[in-house]
């Protein structure tokens, strides 16, 4: 129920109203603040982690002394640091010093882990997030993957990893049937697969499985390359630099996987009815995405925020989010049966569905 923020004499019962009066600015206030503060926390945090400010107090929490002392910087910049992050919730006191706070050590630095939201904070200070996007709100010029830097590519690795993690094993052990069939051996395609790190992890968590990725994009085809090898599965990875709009494999799949990409795609439709034409019989389609919301309601969570900001980059590239249904939509228009869903965080939501 929502009240009306006229006075009312302290005698007379406030009738209850469904009219909102306008918000006084002392109610306005605190908002554009609260979006001051969330900066300077998103800017001491990502200053925290390049310098490495944060990963040392994960080591060991120490004084600002101690900490520039073992960093080799400035003792009076590093006490403003620890205190402006202490401010932002991430460090404690112990002693006379600093520790890190409970899991800011998980959500921040451990890349292995499926709540690492790390990489978004260096994501976002990227010149491809807002700067580009600012300068060409006249022009409105849009890039594609290969006008981004090496430096994007990198912190983009470091946003899907996450992704990665909850969907391999966990995620698609949700979707019915399909987890047998992964541990007796198969054929996986990661389209869209980036610089490698799905391809990678599928292949060492399923043995037995042969997997492709394919990327439009010629960089992060050879960091895959790189990665795969690496990692000493090159001879279960098969690596296609192709569009997914003219994807031909030359394999029939068991099951596809598409993580943080199906936005993107310049031709949805198409890009669907080549992952059908790829699926063997009764194969599996795996969609992971950012489930847009498709509420003000939704747009106005933390998560909403979040992904509006990602928004400022796909809409570089000519694209949006998409709210979830419509990838229901989209794989019930290609014939798909069986379809589910499942929600691992609230910024990330599986759909998936079978070739007939
Ligand atoms: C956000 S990145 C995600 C990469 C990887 N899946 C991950 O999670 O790290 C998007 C990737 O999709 C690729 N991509 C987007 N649309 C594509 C298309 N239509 N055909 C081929 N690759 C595409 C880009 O080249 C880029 O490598």
């Amino acid at each position: 129920m929502t009240t009306s923020r006229t006075s009312t004499p302290s005698s007379i019962p406030a009738p209850a109203t469904t009219t909102e009066g306008p918000a006084t600015l002392a109610d306005t206030a605190p908002k554009v603040l609260s979006l001051i503060a969330g900066y300077m926390g998103a800017r001491t945090v990502s200053m925290g982690l390049r310098s490495g400010l944060l990963r040392q107090l994960a080591d060991s929490p120490a004084t600002a002394d101690d900490l520039a002392d073992a960093l080799g910087m400035d003792p009076f910049y590093v006490a403003v640091w620890c205190r402006a992050a202490l401010g932002a919730g991430v460090l404690e006191r112990q002693g006379a010093g600093f520790r890190l706070g409970d899991h800011m050590a998980t959500l921040l630095l451990d890349t292995s882990s499926p709540a690492y939201v790390g990489g978004v904070f260096t994501v976002a200070e990227a010149p491809e997030m807002f700067g580009r996007f600012e300068a060409s709100l006249t022009s409105g010029e849009r890039m594609w993957w290969e006008d981004t830097s090496p430096e994007w590519i990198a912190a983009v690795t470091g946003t899907g990893t996450p992704f990665y993690t909850r969907l391999v094993p966990a995620g698609l052990e949700q979707v019915p049937g399909l987890a047998e069939r992964l541990t007796t051996g198969c054929t996986v395609v990661d389209t869209a697969c980036g610089s490698g790190v799905g391809a990678v992890r599928l292949a060492t968590t399923y043995p037995r499985c042969q997997v492709t990725g394919v990327d439009g994009d010629a960089h992060s085809i050879e960091l895959a390359r790189e990665r795969v090898a690496a990692a000493g599965v090159a001879d279960r990875v098969t690596l296609v630099h192709s569009a997914l709009e003219d994807m031909a494999l030359e394999e029939p799949a068991t099951l596809v996987v598409n993580n943080i990409s199906m936005h993107e795609c310049r031709d949805i439709d198409r890009v669907t009815g080549n992952v059908r034409d790829a699926l063997e019989p009764g194969g599996w389609f795996v969609i992971s995405d950012f489930p847009f919301p498709d509420t003000d309601e939704g747009l106005r969570s933390t998560p909403g925020r979040i992904m509006s900001g990602i928004q400022f980059f796909e809409a570089q590239i000519d694209d949006q989010l998409l709210p979830r249904a419509a990838y229901d939509e989209l794989l019930s228009r290609h014939g798909f049966t069986d379809l589910g869903t499942a929600s691992l965080t609230p910024m990330h939501a599986l759909t998936w569905g079978r070739r007939r």
